[in-house]
């Protein structure tokens, strides 16, 4: 890669562009090593700006010719792009370039995967495949002629004209070049249609490769629920007379949105039960629909610069999380996100990468697609939507519709229409976007009982600054409970000063007996401190706060054991009940990490009660049974002051299940049975919830049986989550040789099973050897540096495995970085996510601390790195 120097870009230095885009035809005449682009371009001056320079963006491409209204012209052109001479109003420009897709290794541009070409644009690909103002607020219709002997070839918009040998399409809504998009294959496709709320017919195809044509039915089901549901939910319809959606094998993220042409990982669209998991299925579903949404909110308005990336992100991933909770279950999906959420984004925002769901500057905007601004993004737009209420969202969100369709927009003209719709100030609410680091919110309470309401007001009361807000009850007689709330956020890498936040926090009271004495109440918190008071009381309550985990904060309360295990016995709030067994989990682990403790009782009697329990949702109680992820506990032990040591904390967790199946060993047997599955399978969120529940269980019995049924299921298993869950079993338990070579044997064929074969042995790898199995696994002939499913597979399950990414000799993060240092030459983008495995590097200890530092510096160290691992190593490094 020859990247030009790192250049940083800032937010407060946009400009308009100088030139304005009317139209563009492109013709390619595809080639695998000499593929010609041929440009038409018609340029206006835009009235509204500020320099006159003509700047084209282009990298690695070889320039034939070029002329400005038909007179041949000789640009200036940099390692960046070209500037020119040209008139001073309206032109004609067009160029020749030569690409090369079949050595473009990066992914990004025109690219070869699996002898079709394929191009991916978002963010700055399009440069890479001719000359053009490579920025999304420059916006026009695009006319596509391709040549080439392939059978299939797809671009934006709708098809025009075809004949032997070329094809012609037309998308007549103008769009930024990060959303063009071609596709030419030897591709067969699974069809189907669509009737829009307007009554137009819509053509939809999934294309794959031959052998992938079975795949596609569940794909095309979940489009279709996306279609109908943006429908009824958002009042959007869908605008082309065809929507197409392609699977590729090579492809860096999960998909890309473009404009009536899908490009998707085929990790994220194709599935068969033989072959995908429940949790595949729903991911599935979920990205289907996340690109589809995209087609709205991303494409009719699009975002001004790279920096309002949250404008579409964050909100499409809020729509397909309500999409989920729609088409499935609105608890589960709420717990599973806010899994996800501590432990992506936390660690991000309280880390060397921390930065603002809207950052301030990047030098590769390729770096800045996180954790902070796809999901705490969502969760911005959740608060909104929680602070303003349902109706003035729906209100919000159809006039931002209507009054920035066709706009390249920005957060300021997001919040306008909220402000606007609804009449509030959301100045301070703004911080959200600017502010980076996650709020710790400190709750301390007061009970004064009925009879000594004379007593004078607690400390914490009276150093309240403010009169505290009268939440409920009024004048009648009773006791009064106050909560008291700090929010503080710590500093974060540049971004020292932290204001007070608005925070939305849901909260309810449960009495004594474990009835709701006050339903869900919003306490709309804005200073530093603030207390909200609740009178006519009975009896003093137990406070169930954060309810469906209202603000994406820290919540620290000193609760008792016996409170969290009330919580978890009474809460009306299933997120909430959830969160306290998750705690009691936590604060137990913790205990028995820092004092060797025993396992706490009152958690493994929760469990006993909650997994028996069958009035609760399968999956539900799946989830409860799960623990905090080595790396949370890593960092609730930092918080604390003590150094993690991971294989501590991994034998904490063994000890801890071994406990529960112990405790659970009676009921076990009954359990798992009642939750088999009869008939033929269904990725429904029933079946699947089912399963879920029924593999925590069989984990569980593995660890008293051997592994004798798991082995059993392992043979009977007719879909993979069950033949995977078998196999997950069977390695923890040391025996899941044989299994593993019948897999290999069973699925050699299938790229995207062989994934879960390379994965799976590697994060379920006792960790004194993940680092050696993974070793292995890179000498094995289908472990391909190239494709980056594969690499994830193996890198990413290995710094999946914690304690063996930890291991204390280093040879983890030796195997890592001599990895990384190699892709880096070949797929930067993917190399330098990668890198954000060693984010947490100061947490441990000085021996560890100085491993990861040394190869962190060794891959800094090499020569010709790229823009984007540079960045990320620099960052990380501090
Ligand atoms: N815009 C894509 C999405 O969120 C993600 C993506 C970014 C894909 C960059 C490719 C490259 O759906
Ligand atoms: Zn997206």
């Amino acid at each position: 890669m020859r990247d030009s120097p790192p250049q940083t870009v800032y937010l407060k230095d946009y400009t308009p562009p100088a030139w304005l885009v009317e139209d563009v035809h492109l013709t390619f005449r595809l080639a695998a090593k000499t593929t010609r682009v041929i440009s038409r371009i018609r340029f206006a001056p835009n009235p509204d700006r500020v320099d006159q320079t003509f700047f084209l963006h282009g990298e690695d491409l070889v320039l034939i010719s070029s002329h400005i209204d038909g007179v041949a012209v000789t640009p200036k052109i940099t390692a960046e792009g070209l500037s020119c001479d040209v008139p001073d109003g309206p032109f004609i420009w067009e160029a020749e370039v030569e690409i090369s897709p079949a050595t473009n290794t990066a992914l990004e541009g025109l690219y070869m995967s699996g002898g079709m070409y394929c191009t991916q644009c978002e963010a700055e690909g399009f440069r890479k495949i001719t000359y053009y103002p490579d920025r999304p607020d420059v916006m026009a219709p695009f006319t596509v002629r391709i040549e080439s002997d392939l059978p299939v070839m797809l671009s934006n918009g709708n098809p025009v004209a075809k004949g032997e040998g070329w094809a012609e399409w037309h998308d007549p809504w103008k769009k930024p070049s990060y959303l063009f998009a071609l596709v030419a294959g030897d591709l067969v496709n699974h069809p189907d249609s669509f009737t829009t709320m307007s009554g137009r017919d819509v053509e939809l195809n999934i294309w794959v490769r031959p052998g992938d044509l079975h795949k596609c039915a569940f794909g095309m089901e979940a489009l279709k629920k996306s279609m109908k549901w943006d429908e009824d939910v958002y009042g959007r319809e869908y605008d082309l007379d065809i929507f197409n959606i392609v699977a590729v094998d090579d492809f860096n993220m999960g998909a890309m949105e473009n404009k009536g042409l899908n490009i998707f990982n085929s990790s994220a669209v194709l599935a068969s039960p033989e072959t995908s998991t429940d949790a595949n299925f729903e991911r599935i579903e979920a990205i289907i629909a996340h690109e589809y949404f995209h087609n709205w909110t991303g494409n009719r308005i699009t975002c001004r610069d790279w920096f309002q990336l949250c404008l579409k992100e964050g909100l499409t991933v809020y729509r397909d999380s309500q999409f989920t909770s729609d088409m499935r279950s609105a608890p589960v999906k709420r717990i599973s996100d806010v899994i996800d959420l501590r432990a992506r984004q936390f660690p991000e925002d309280q880390g060397p990468l921390s930065h603002p769901v809207r950052p301030e500057s990047f030098q590769e905007i390729n770096n800045f697609y996180t954790a902070t601004v796809y999901e705490k993004g969502a969760e911005v737009i959740g608060m909104l939507k929680r602070l303003v209420g349902d109706e003035a969202y729906a209100q919000a969100l159809d006039l931002y519709f209507e009054r920035h369709d066709g706009d390249a927009a920005t957060i300021e003209d997001w919040l306008q229409v909220f402000e606007d719709a609804t009449g509030r100030d959301l100045t301070q609410f703004k911080r959200w976007y600017t502010q980076s680091g996650t709020p710790r919110l400190k709750v301390t309470e007061d009970w004064t009982s009925a009879d000594d309401a004379s007593r004078p007001p607690s400390r914490d009361l009276a150093a309240s600054p403010e009169a505290p807000d009268q939440v409920r009850g009024g004048d009648t007689p009773g006791g009064t409970y106050t909560l008291t709330f700090e929010q503080h956020t710590p500093g974060t890498s540049g971004q020292t000063e932290k204001a007070p936040q608005v925070l939305p926090i849901a909260v309810g009271l449960l009495g004594p007996n474990g009835d709701e004495i006050t339903p869900t109440t919003l306490l709309e918190m804005t200073q530093a401190k603030q207390s909200f008071v609740f009178t006519g009381l009975s009896a003093r309550p137990i406070p169930s706060i954060l309810r469906e985990f209202s603000a994406p904060v820290v919540l620290e309360r000193e609760t008792s054991a016996d409170e969290r295990a009330f919580l978890l016995a009474h809460d009306t709030d299933p997120f909430n009940r959830w969160e306290a067994g998750r705690q009691l989990a936590r604060d137990g682990l913790i205990a028995m990490i820092r004092n060797g403790s025993p396992a706490d009782d009152r958690w493994l009697e929760g469990m006993s009660r909650v997994v028996r329990d069958d009035t609760a949702d399968p999956a539900f109680r799946a989830l409860m049974l799960s623990l905090p992820a080595d790396s949370e506990l890593a960092q609730v032990l930092h918080e604390q002051g003590t150094t993690p040591d991971p294989d501590t904390i991994w034998q904490a967790r063994e000890t801890l299940t071994q406990q529960l199946a112990d405790t659970l060993q009676d009921a076990l047997p009954r359990l798992h049975a009642e939750m088999t599955v009869e008939g033929a399978y269904s990725p429904d969120a029933g079946p699947a919830g089912r399963r879920a529940l029924a593999g925590k269980l069989l984990g569980l019995t593995t660890r008293l049986d051997g592994g004798a049924q798991a082995a059993r299921q392992y043979t009977s298993a007719d879909n993979m989550t069950l033949q995977l869950t078998a196999l997950a079993c069977l390695i923890r338990s040391g025996r899941g040789e044989d299994a593993l070579a019948a897999f290999y044997n069973r699925w050699k064929d299938d790229r995207l099973v062989i994934d879960k074969w390379f994965m799976l042995q590697i994060a379920e790898a006792d960790p004194a050897r993940a680092a050696d199995v993974a070793k292995t696994l890179t000498e094995h002939p289908d472990f391909d540096l190239k494709n980056p499913n594969r690499f994830r597979a193996t890198m990413g399950a290995l710094a999946m495995n914690h304690a063996g990414f930890h291991r204390a000799d280093g040879e983890g993060y030796a195997l890592l970085a001599d990895w990384l240092i190699r892709l880096d030459a070949l797929n930067p983008q993917t190399t330098a996510r990668m890198c954000s495995v060693f984010q947490a590097w100061r947490r441990y200890d000085a021996g560890r601390q100085a491993l990861m530092q040394r190869n962190l510096e060794r891959i800094a160290a090499k020569s010709d790195l790229s823009r984007d691992t540079a960045e990320m190593v620099g960052r990380i490094l501090g």
